[in-house]
C-alpha cells in the first residue's frame, strides 16, 4: 500500500511553484484548476493554460510534475493541461477590431519615460489634424489615462451584455483599465492573464468607426506584454525612450520582442531629451545625448520625435488636459502634431487618410 502524501503537502509545493520570470506562482496567476488524490497514493492534477506560450506552459507543467514525483516522491502523477481558447483567444488569430483602420501602439522597455504623455498627446494630436481616435489605456500597472483627461469619475456607460462605451474628451474615445480596477486591483491582472483581460477590453468597447487606435501598453518585455503584441493585430509600435543607457537598452529589448512577433515599428520617440533653459535658452543634455539615434541606427528605424524636458507637459497631464489640447502653439506641441503625421504617414496605402479627414471638415 502506497503512503498517501497529504493534500495540504501538495497545496504547499505547488503554491512554491513561480511562473517563469514572474514573482507571483502559479496558483496565484490562475495555471492551477484541480488537484484530488487517487487511489494507490496518486494525485491527478489540471492545470488551466492561462498564457498562450506553449514553451511557458510546458515548463509550468514540467515544474508541476518534479515538485510532486520528485519531491514529494509522489507515486503517480496524471497531469492534465486544459486550454482555454475563449479566455485568450485562438493563438493564431488577432484581434483585429471591426471599424478600426489602424491599432498604433505605444511601448517603452520600462516605466516612468513618458509613454503614457506620447501616448495622450499623440491621440489628441491625430483628433486635432481631423482624424476619428480612440485610445486604450492598456496599462495595467499604472493606468494614467484617467488623470491625464481628468476623467478619474467617469464611468463608461455598459451597452448591454459584455459591451460598454468609451467615454469622449477633446475629441478622442477613451477607455482605461483604470475605470474598471477601482482601489484594490486584484492581484490576477498583474499576471499573465492581462492579456486576455485586455483582448477582452479591445473587443467588448464599442468604438465604432475609427481612423486609429493608440493603445498605451504595459512597459517592459515580459510574457504579457508579448503574447499582447501577439494578440491584437498591431499595425504598428512607438517605441518611447530616455536618452540614458539603461533606458535605451530596455528600448532595444522592447524593439526586439515586436521584431520577434512581426509588428511592423514605426519608430522611436526620444522623451525628456534636454533641458532648454527658459531664461537664456541654453541647451542641458541632462541625461546624455543621442539614445534616441542609437537606438534607431541600430535597429535601422526612425527617430520620430524629440521631446525635450518641458515643466509644461508635466503640468498639463497632472492638470488633465494634454498639452496638445491646452497650449497647440507650444513647441512641445508642435513635435506631437509632427509625430502624428509621421504616424499617419508610416501608415501602408493610408497618406490620404488626412486628405480625407480634411475633406470631412
Ligand atoms: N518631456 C517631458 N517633460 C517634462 N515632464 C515629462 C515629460 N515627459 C513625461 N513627463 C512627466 O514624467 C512623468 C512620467 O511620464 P509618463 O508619461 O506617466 O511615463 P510612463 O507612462 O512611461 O510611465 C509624468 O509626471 C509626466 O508628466
Ligand atoms: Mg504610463
Amino acid at each position: 500500500m502506497a503512503r498517501q502524501v497529504p493534500i495540504e503537502a501538495v497545496f504547499e509545493a505547488l503554491g512554491r511553484i513561480k511562473y517563469p520570470s514572474y514573482d507571483a506562482d502559479i496558483s496565484t496567476l490562475g495555471f492551477l484548476e484541480e488537484v484530488k488524490p487517487l487511489p494507490d497514493g496518486a494525485f491527478a492534477v489540471t492545470l488551466r493554460q492561462a498564457t498562450a506560450s506553449d514553451e511557458l506552459m510546458r515548463k509550468v507543467a514540467e515544474s508541476v510534475h518534479h515538485a510532486l514525483a520528485h519531491d514529494l516522491r509522489v507515486p503517480r502523477v496524471d497531469l492534465r493541461v486544459r486550454r482555454i481558447e475563449a479566455e485568450l483567444g485562438e493563438k493564431t488569430g488577432r484581434v483585429r477590431l471591426e471599424g478600426t483602420r489602424h491599432i498604433v501602439a505605444v511601448a517603452s522597455g520600462k516605466g516612468g519615460v513618458g509613454k503614457s504623455t506620447v501616448a495622450a498627446n499623440l491621440a489628441c494630436a491625430l483628433a486635432q489634424l481631423g482624424l476619428s481616435v480612440g485610445l486604450l489605456d492598456a496599462d495595467v500597472y499604472g493606468p494614467s489615462m484617467p488623470t491625464m483627461f481628468a476623467a478619474s469619475d467617469e464611468h463608461p456607460k455598459s451597452a448591454g451584455g459584455q459591451n460598454f462605451y468609451p467615454i469622449e474628451k477633446y475629441g478622442v474615445k477613451l477607455i482605461s483599465i483604470g475605470f474598471f480596477l477601482g482601489e484594490r486591483a486584484p492581484i490576477i491582472w498583474r499576471g499573465p492573464m492581462v492579456m486576455g483581460a485586455v483582448r477582452q477590453f479591445l473587443k467588448d468597447t464599442l468604438w465604432g468607426s475609427q481612423d486609429f487606435l493608440i493603445v498605451d501598453l504595459p512597459p517592459g518585455t515580459g510574457d504579457a506584454q508579448l503574447t499582447l503584441a501577439q494578440q491584437v493585430s498591431i499595425d504598428g509600435a512607438v517605441i518611447v525612450t530616455t536618452p540614458q543607457d539603461v533606458a535605451v537598452l530596455d528600448a532595444m529589448r522592447a524593439v526586439k520582442m515586436f521584431r520577434q512577433v512581426h509588428c511592423p515599428l514605426l519608430g522611436v520617440v526620444e522623451n525628456m531629451s534636454y533641458f532648454e533653459c527658459p531664461d537664456c535658452g541654453e541647451r542641458d543634455d541632462l541625461f546624455g545625448v543621442g539614445g534616441g539615434e542609437r537606438i534607431a541606427s541600430g535597429e535601422n528605424i526612425p527617430v520620430l520625435a524629440r521631446i525635450p524636458i518641458y515643466p509644461d507637459l508635466r503640468g498639463a497631464g497632472d492638470a488633465g488636459m494634454p498639452l496638445v489640447v491646452a497650449s497647440p502653439k507650444h513647441p512641445a506641441s508642435r513635435e506631437f502634431i509632427e509625430l502624428a503625421r509621421r504616424v499617419v504617414a508610416a501608415m501602408p496605402s493610408e497618406s490620404d487618410a488626412l486628405a480625407r479627414a480634411n475633406e470631412r471638415r
